[in-house]
C-alpha cells in the first residue's frame, strides 16, 4: 500500500509491503546515480538485495550504534560521497535503522545544499517513528540530534520482511512508539495490542501508526502546536534515558516506562500496564527521583518553571496539560 504524506517542502509517498525491498528499483527513476548508506548491524541479506538491483552504487557502510552518530562518521559519509563524485542530481539512500536513516538523511540534506534522499527503514523504530517527520541529524557534545535539518525524503520503502532479522529487543523496543500513538491517537491502533495474537497483526500496527503520525506532521511540521502529542511519555523517558548508558535502556523501553510515570487515568494506567507486560516492555525503573527531576528541569522543552506534559484521560484521546516543576516532583513522590 502507498500512504502519501504532504509537506511544505515536498510530497512524497510511503510504500509498505512485504517483498518490496527487491522491487526498489522499479520505484526509481529513471535517470540518476545513487549513493548508499548503511551500517553493519544490518542484516547482509538486505544489503545484497539493494546492491544487486544498484551495482554501480557505492554503499558506505559504518559501525551499528548511538555512539556513530556523530560528526565525525557524518563527515566520513560527505567526503566518501565527494571521493565518488557524487553531484546534486544524485539520491542518498539508506538502508537502515534510525541511526543510519537520521545521519544519511543529514547527510544528503547538507551536500551541496541538500540532495535527493530515499530512506529505506529496517528496524520497527525507524519505520514506525523516523520515516515520517523529516527531523535528521546527529549527536554533539552529548547532547542527542543537537545538529540537524528538517529534510525531507523523495521516497519512504518499507518492507516489514526486512524486520525478520531484527533482534527481538529492538523490534519490541521499537513497537513502543506504535503503542504510544494508540494511547494518544487512535484506540483501534492499541487494541491491536490487545490481542493475544497481536504480533500477527504487525503490518496493520505499522500502517495504522504511520498514518496517525503522518495526520499530525501534516498539521504541524515544526513541532509548534499539536505535534507535541507525539512527546507522550517522552518528557519522563528522556530524564529515564539520559540516567542509563547508551545500553541500559533503549528509547522505546523508556517511553514505555515514561507513559506509566505520567498516566493518571485508572483505567488507561491498567489497560497500558497489560500491554507493556505481554509485550515484554519495562514500566518502572529504580533510578534515583530527585536526578530525574533534575534532568526534567533542564529538559529544553522546559522553561525552567513550567513544561507541557502529554496526557491521556482515555484510550486514542491525548491532550496537553501545563506543569509546574512542582507537579513533576509530586509525581516523582518527592
Ligand atoms: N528522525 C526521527 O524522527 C527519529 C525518531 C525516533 C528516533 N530517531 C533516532 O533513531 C535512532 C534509533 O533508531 P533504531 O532504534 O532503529 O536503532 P538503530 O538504528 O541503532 O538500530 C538498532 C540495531 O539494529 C540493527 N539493525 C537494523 N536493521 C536491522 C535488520 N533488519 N536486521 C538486523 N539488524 C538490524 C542496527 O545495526 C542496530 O544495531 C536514535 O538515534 C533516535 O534518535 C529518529
Ligand atoms: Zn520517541
Amino acid at each position: 500500500m502507498v500512504i502519501e504524506v504532504h509537506t511544505q517542502q515536498k510530497n512524497y509517498p510511503v510504500y509498505l509491503e512485504r517483498g518490496i525491498l527487491s522491487r526498489v528499483k522499479e520505484l526509481m527513476p529513471e535517470n540518476g546515480s545513487y549513493f548508499i548508506v548503511s551500517d553493519d548491524g544490518v542484516d547482509e541479506k538486505w544489503k545484497e538485495c539493494l546492491q544487486a538491483q544498484f551495482p554501480d552504487a557505492p554503499m558506505h557502510i559504518f559501525k551499528n550504534g548511538e555512539a556513530s552518530k556523530n560528526p565525525e562518521v557524518w563527515l566520513e559519509i560527505l567526503a566518501d560521497m565527494l571521493k565518488n563524485e557524487v553531484s546534486r542530481k544524485d539520491t542518498v539512500i539508506a538502508l537502515g535503522g534510525g541511526v543510519v536513516t537520521d545521519m544519511a538523511g543529514f547527510a544528503a540534506a547538507s551536500y551541496m545544499r541538500g540532495i535527493r534522499y530515499i530512506s529505506i527503514p529496517t528496524t520497527t523504530l525507524s519505520m514506525i517513528d523516523s520515516s515520517v517527520g523529516g527531523k535528521t541529524g546527529i549527536d554533539f557534545e552529548g547532547r542527542k540530534n543537537c545538529i540537524g535539518a528538517f529534510w525531507q525524503p523523495d521516497m519512504v520503502i518499507a518492507d516489514p520482511e526486512t524486520l525478520t532479522t531484527l533482534p527481538r529487543r529492538h523490534f519490541i523496543n521499537g513497537l513502543a512508539e506504535a503503542v504510544k500513538a494508540g494511547v494518544i491517537l487512535d484506540e483501534k491502533l492499541f487494541e491491536l495490542f490487545e490481542k493475544d495474537d497481536w504480533e500477527a497483526h504487525l503490518d496493520e500496527i505499522i500502517c495504522r501508526s504511520l498514518i496517525a503520525k503522518r495526520d499530525i506532521v501534516e498539521q504541524d511540521e515544526r513541532e509548534g502546536g499539536i505535534r507535541k502529542l507525539l512527546n507522550f511519555g517522552h518528557t519522563f523517558g528522556h530524564a529515564y534515558e539520559s540516567q542509563g548508558n547508551l545500553n541500559t535502556w533503549l528509547h522505546g523501553e523508556c517511553v514505555a516506562m515514561g507513559m506509566m510515570t505520567v498516566v493518571e487515568n485508572e483505567d488507561v494506567k491498567k489497560r497500558l500496564s497489560a500491554v507493556l507486560k505481554r509485550m515484554g516492555l519495562p514500566e518502572s525503573c529504580n533510578y534515583d527521583p530527585k536526578e530525574t527531576a533534575k534532568l526534567i528541569r533542564n529538559d529544553k522543552k522546559a522553561d525552567h518553571k513550567r513544561i507541557t506534559i502529554v496526557q491521556a484521560d482515555e484510550i486514542g484521546k491525548g491532550h496537553l496539560e501545563e506543569w509546574t516543576m512542582e507537579d513533576v516532583e509530586r509525581k516523582l513522590m518527592l
